[in-house]
């Protein structure tokens, strides 16, 4: 486009005898990026515009003509005829020149006690609280879908790691229960963030407020804020509404990309414990044997983008003086693909959850190799024989020791080769050197017991709905 073109063009061009350069227009125009929030920007101008009318700051026939001018846009918008032009910068001066289109002078009026700064800002919470709401349903679904799996495998055990080393025999459903714990408590964060963000700028004008006599509370209500934010220059400057939607949104990232780490290991052929389906699984175009966990391993990277964009949104944040700057145009480009990335993650990780499955044979086998029933041995030696635990652990080192070197499990020792080492052993231990009989031991709250872990799947179920 010719620079000639564009003459006159800039809302704000009135002091300007020439055009900016072309470049300026380019670092300058948000308009790709904040499109986004063509709804949230109508109804902001919408709620604005009532109450102006209200305050009789402007005519009840104005307001009707840009109320009625609002309906053209969001039309348009809807059967994607809306022209969106860079060269009008940002969504903002895009809806308000296409409304002058349309209706003419009134909607000049539309402007009077607001900015862009205050427009802008209510607009990204709008947004980002329908975010937040979005991004709490798709782990809700999450957590479903890992309830009904826990609930399918209450009493398949597995081995339990600590340092990927085993270390007890536990239960499947108990292990994806505690990524149903985990993701409980990033909804409760993204809801808290909800709550904290949801306080009106809309108002604030430009930093110090406006001599029009507006009615603040009004065009809160209107938009479903709890009340207008109290401090103008915090109100168009404040950007931790949106910090904490990201860093909030990059703990439950973590939590996701952790759960994919899981399927990634448990569906190699070292590990074995589970196959992808075919519509989770991509092949290789060299190995033909190949069933890569390829949406696990995005989402495990994924992650770190999300973590990303926090960080340089904290850093875009970090050294402005108030009020407003330019520089928080770019808050938007990072929130809003943090949240799309989330989407995609949260959906992934449901999909795979959903139709994975579980070989229990060989994670039970899993589960009784590496000695994994010797704390039981230890625990009783301390019931029956009254051994200090202390004790008891170092005679089953010692017991571990002879298995070792004779190449077997612990199960797998004589009473003799085990008298030899605590006379006062008897046929009962091998009672619980089981995998099973170890899990189903571990009855304490919270435990991984089939019975504890049957409660929890019954109480998610309600909890869930
Ligand atoms: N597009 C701008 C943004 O996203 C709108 C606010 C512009 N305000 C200004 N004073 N230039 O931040």
């Amino acid at each position: 486009m010719a620079s000639e073109s564009k003459k006159g063009q800039q809302m704000w061009g009135g002091r300007f005898a020439a055009q900016p350069s072309d470049i300026m227009q380019s670092i300058n125009a948000s308009i790709d990026v904040d499109r986004r929030m063509v709804r949230e920007d109508i109804a902001g101008s919408r709620a604005h515009a009532d109450m102006l009318a209200e305050q009789g700051i402007i005519s009840e026939e104005d307001n009707l003509a840009i109320q009625e001018g609002l309906d053209q846009v969001v039309a348009e918008v809807q059967e994607g005829s809306f022209p969106y032009r860079a060269e009008l910068e940002d969504i903002h001066m895009n809806v308000e020149a296409r409304l002058k289109e349309l209706i003419g002078e009134p909607a000049g009026r539309l402007h009077t006690a607001r900015s862009r700064n205050d427009q802008v800002v209510t607009d990204f919470r709008l947004w980002t609280r329908g975010a937040l709401t979005e991004a709490r349903r798709s782990l809700k679904v999450l957590q479903r879908s890992l309830v009904k799996r826990a609930g399918e495998h209450t009493d398949t055990v597995m081995p339990g790691f600590t340092h990927l080393q085993t270390a007890q025999p536990v239960t499947l459903g108990h292990h994806l229960l505690a990524y149903v714990e985990m993701i409980e408590r990033d909804r409760a964060r993204l809801d808290d963030c909800a709550r904290r963000l949801n306080e009106s700028p809309l108002g604030s004008a430009a930093l110090a407020g406006t001599g029009f006599t507006i009615d603040r509370d009004a065009t809160a209500e209107a938009l479903g804020f709890y009340r207008p934010m109290a401090n103008s220059l915090d109100a168009v400057s404040a950007r931790d509404f949106a910090l904490e939607a990201l860093s909030s949104l990059s703990i439950a990232a973590t939590h996701l990309s952790r759960l994919a780490e899981e399927i990634v290991l448990w569906t190699s052929a070292q590990f074995a414990f589970a196959k992808l389906s075919d519509a989770w699984s991509t092949g290789s175009s060299i190995m033909p044997q190949k069933r890569n966990p390829d949406a696990a391993e995005l989402v495990r990277a994924k992650a770190s983008l999300i973590t990303g964009q926090f960080a340089a949104l904290q850093g875009a944040v970090k050294a402005l003086p108030l009020a407003y700057a330019k520089d928080l145009q770019d808050d938007k480009q990072l929130t809003f693909s943090a949240f799309d990335t989330f989407g995609l993650c949260a959906a992934s990780m449901t999909g795979m959850i959903e139709t994975i499955t579980f070989n229990r044979e060989n994670m039970r086998a899993a589960a009784a190799k590496g000695f994994s029933t010797a704390t039981d041995l230890a625990d009783w030696l301390v019931r029956e024989l009254k051994m200090p635990f202390r004790d008891a652990h170092h005679v089953t080192g010692s017991l571990v020791a002879k298995a070792e070197e004779k190449g077997c499990d612990l199960p797998e020792l004589s009473l003799e080769e085990m008298q030899a080492v605590e006379p006062r052993l008897t046929n009962d231990v091998f009672s619980v050197l089981t995998v099973e009989a170890s899990a189903m031991s571990r009855q304490s709250y919270g435990g991984t017991s089939p019975v504890r872990v049957a409660e929890q799947v019954e109480q998610w179920t309600q909890r869930l709905g």
